[in-house]
């Protein structure tokens, strides 16, 4: 596959994903390992070919040389090592072991819950290459898998022209999976549950919201299974409001709750957030941890305007929830947000609301979904913790 002269500036530039309007010349198979050239023929690497996608090559390697199995094993101990590193790897615990791109395996995503892996293919190269790699990561791993699941689900499959799939390649269900995180014990529905089962990304933030729990009354909007809320009753919180709109999540934050012996201790409530969280603070409940943690509201740049407006009306509402020394975690994880942006709209809706804040610190996931630095869209999420106060004089 031959590039233009824009296509080999781009990649001279580090960013690893050709566009297909950036190859001069050639053809590849759906999914195939293709060598990448430049316009005077000179190699510029090898990367994995979509025949649907925009992003027609993700390169995978800037060496000449073919990657073998010695290169895919080599990179796999490097990934496995940083969870390692992280204080990731307790045996009943749950965190990504190959985050994709990130790690250099475009498109292939695999999750640990306890010795349970989810695998999930996105694109046509890691479809193409799941077997192999799968074999090659049992090798790496430091524990025998129980069961493997393929969920590969995901809506952007359509854009490489792949069929979703959920099936178990080895083993069987074992149901609900008990996993720990930190002091709390949940229950991950690995094959119906959102994403691969949980929001990994968000366990270190989980953790260190729960700080601020102790003695609160405390919101978890958007709760999914309540990982946040569970947290914070856990550290004592005398009271946790979760929200959510989907039943089954509802179930598992009550299952989860008892896991834990704290249902006496949180309210699951079954609403539209973004009504919900109106009808709160219209009615003048406060809260002194509050938790926001919404789906995407920009899945492309075109819908960043909308994203502000949804950004800045539930900062508003959530602000409006916080008396002064109130704590605020505020997530967002669309990617075509910008930290800078999502800042502008929380400092919008707070100044909606009538109040003002310290941005205490703004964090990302935890190491185990790493943020390539020459692939910006591997950094997407961004939670904001603020201490919430009275407005400043002139703000
Ligand atoms: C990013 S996830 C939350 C993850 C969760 N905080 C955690 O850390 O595990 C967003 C959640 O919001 C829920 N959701 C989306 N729109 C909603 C709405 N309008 N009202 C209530 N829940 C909503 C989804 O079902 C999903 O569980």
């Amino acid at each position: 596959m031959t590039l233009t002269g824009k296509g080999r500036r781009w990649v001279a530039g580090g960013h690893p994903w050709i566009y297909k309007d950036d190859i001069a010349d050639g053809k590849g198979e759906t999914g195939e390992l293709i060598p990448v050239f430049d316009p005077a023929n000179q190699p510029v690497g090898w990367g994995l070919f979509s025949t649907t996608s925009r992003i027609a090559i993700r390169m995978v390697t800037r060496s000449p040389e073919q990657p073998n199995r010695e290169f895919w094993k080599a990179s796999m101990e490097q990934s496995l090592a940083l969870r390692t590193d992280a204080g990731l790897m307790d045996p009943a615990g749950a965190c990504r072991l190959i985050a994709g791109d990130a790690d250099g395996f475009p498109g292939w995503v695999v999750d640990r819950y306890t010795d349970v892996l989810v695998v999930q293919c996105t694109t046509q190269g890691a479809e193409r290459m799941r077997d192999f790699l799968l074999e090659v990561l049992k090798e790496c791993l430091p524990f025998e898998p129980r069961a493997i699941l393929d969920r590969s689900d995901a809506a952007v499959r359509k854009l490489e022209d792949l069929d979703p799939r959920v099936a178990w390649i080895e083993g069987s269900s074992p149901g609900l999976i008990e996993v720990q995180e930190g002091p709390v014990r949940y229950l991950v529905d690995v094959e119906q549950g959102h994403k691969t089962g949980a929001y990994l990304d968000q366990s270190q933030n989980h953790q260190m919201a729960a700080r601020f729990a102790q003695g609160q009354r405390v919101l978890d909007a958007f709760a999914y299974d309540g990982l946040f809320g569970l947290h914070a009753a856990v550290a004592g919180a005398h009271e946790v409001v979760c929200m959510e709109q989907s039943q089954a999540a509802c179930d598992r934050i009550l299952a989860n709750a008892k896991l834990n012996g704290v249902e006496d201790r949180i309210r699951i409530e079954k609403v539209n957030c973004m009504q919900a969280m109106r009808d709160k603070a219209d009615a003048g409940e406060r809260f002194g941890l509050v938790v926001v943690d919404p789906p995407a509201f920009a899945r492309n740049r075109k819908e960043s305007a909308g994203a502000e407006r949804g950004y800045v009306e539930l900062g508003r509402r959530a602000f409006a929830m916080c008396d002064p020394g109130a704590t605020l975690v505020y997530a967002s994880c669309s990617y075509n947000v910008r930290p800078e942006e999502f800042l502008d709209y929380v400092r919008k809706g707070a100044r909606l609301a009538d109040r003002d804040g310290w941005l205490m610190s703004m964090e990302g996931p935890a190491a185990d979904h790493p943020q390539l630095l020459s692939l910006p869209e591997t950094r997407y999420l961004k939670c904001a913790f603020l201490r919430v106060h009275a407005p400043s004089i002139g703000s």
